[in-house]
């Protein structure tokens, strides 16, 4: 049998925790034959709320489940973890300053950054969820540095999934049948969600999304916008911003990540830029990667057309204005 895997989950009594910490009880995230030990780790006002979420995972009895740690200390809820979800932060509240906000998340994201240093297993892999995402990830970074930066990784899954979504929408296909959309650079509105390497698999072989569709207005304008604002919909929607997508695509990217991506098959990830595509190294950009034996790499090689060339470079510009801002919040 399997020695259990930690899993940290910060942020645990919220909304996003609420959803993940069940996915990952149950497997969706490291495997049906992977025991795990949850960490959840959340901050003193919700500390009972928390204790409550503990009470439920318990109740649940999922054979996978080998032990929870509840706590809002976070050395404690750091201690040995092997993969970190960082979903806790700061949200922006109506009538905040950009400013505002990036200094209370450069705080926590500085603050947790020691306590995995110092306390998570040597290898951690970590996936920042919190927004602004990319930039948490960079501060993080930046601020454990024996952690080796292939292992810090933020969220753009969602925004690849629900690329694949729309995709599958609209030529009326299953969606485990597109693959290969691109999300590039921000987990923001600038982001670029890009179909030009996108295919379908049919039963007379793959089909390029592009000529599939066949209405590249539509590829390039009200696709691209449709997946750009998809949260502020789902938050016009439901009054809450997108949760459960939110957990799924955390699985998804972390068990591509541990257990490797398909032949053939590109993810999105937000990742440490190696200079790839001219975008500059120093910013966690998302970019294709494929998975194998634990790591990412960044898919080598695609054709970048002059439309695509300035959306790359637009949402690039986006995250060095951010860091510029984290930087400027931590002096
Ligand atoms: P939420 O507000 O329901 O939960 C956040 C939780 O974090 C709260 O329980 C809060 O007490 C906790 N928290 C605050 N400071 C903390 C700290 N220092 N340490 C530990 N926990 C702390 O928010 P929700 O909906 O769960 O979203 C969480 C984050 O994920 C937000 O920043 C949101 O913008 C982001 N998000 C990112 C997505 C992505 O694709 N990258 C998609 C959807 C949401």
């Amino acid at each position: 049998a399997k020695d259990p895997v930690r899993v940290l989950v910060t942020g645990a009594a919220g909304q996003i925790g609420y959803a993940l910490v069940p996915m990952i009880a149950r497997g969706a995230m490291l495997g049906p034959d992977q025991p795990v030990i949850l960490h959840m780790l959340d901050i003193e006002p919700v500390a009972e709320a928390l204790n409550g979420v503990k009470m439920e995972l318990v109740d649940a009895a999922f054979p996978l489940l080998r032990g929870v740690v509840a706590t809002t200390d976070a050395v404690e809820a750091c201690k040995d973890v092997n993969i970190a979800i960082m979903v806790g932060g700061f949200p922006r509240k109506e009538g905040m300053e950009r400013k505002d906000v990036m200094s209370r998340n450069v705080s926590i994201y500085k603050a947790q950054a020691s306590a995995l240093e110092q306390h998570a297993s040597p290898n951690c892999k970590v996936l920042v969820v919190a927004n602004p995402a990319n930039t948490n990830a960079l501060i993080l970074k930046e601020f454990a540095p024996s952690i080796p930066e292939k292992n810090i990784t933020c969220l753009t899954r969602l925004d690849h999934n629900r690329a694949l979504g729309q995709i599958s929408e609209r030529l009326h296909v299953h969606v485990g049948d597109v693959k290969n959309v691109i999300i590039w650079g921000n987990h923001s509105s600038t982001q670029y969600p890009d179909v030009n390497h996108a295919t379908v698999s049919t039963s007379t072989g793959q089909k390029s999304v592009r000529e599939l569709v066949g209405d590249d207005n539509w590829l390039n304008t009200e696709f691209i916008a449709t997946v750009q604002q998809r949260g502020a919909a789902i938050i016009k929607a439901r009054k809450l911003s997108s949760a459960l997508s939110a957990a799924s695509s955390a699985c998804d990217h972390i068990r591509d990540w541990v257990l490797g991506t398909p032949k053939g098959t590109w993810v999105s990830m937000g990742v440490y830029s190696d200079g790839s595509y001219g975008i500059q190294p120093g910013l966690i950009y998302s970019f294709p990667v494929t998975c194998e034996k634990g790591e990412w790499k960044i898919v080598q090689g695609l054709k970048i057309d002059e439309f695509s060339r300035g959306k790359l470079d637009a949402t690039a510009k986006e995250l060095i204005e951010e860091k510029a801002l984290a930087y400027s919040c931590l002096n």
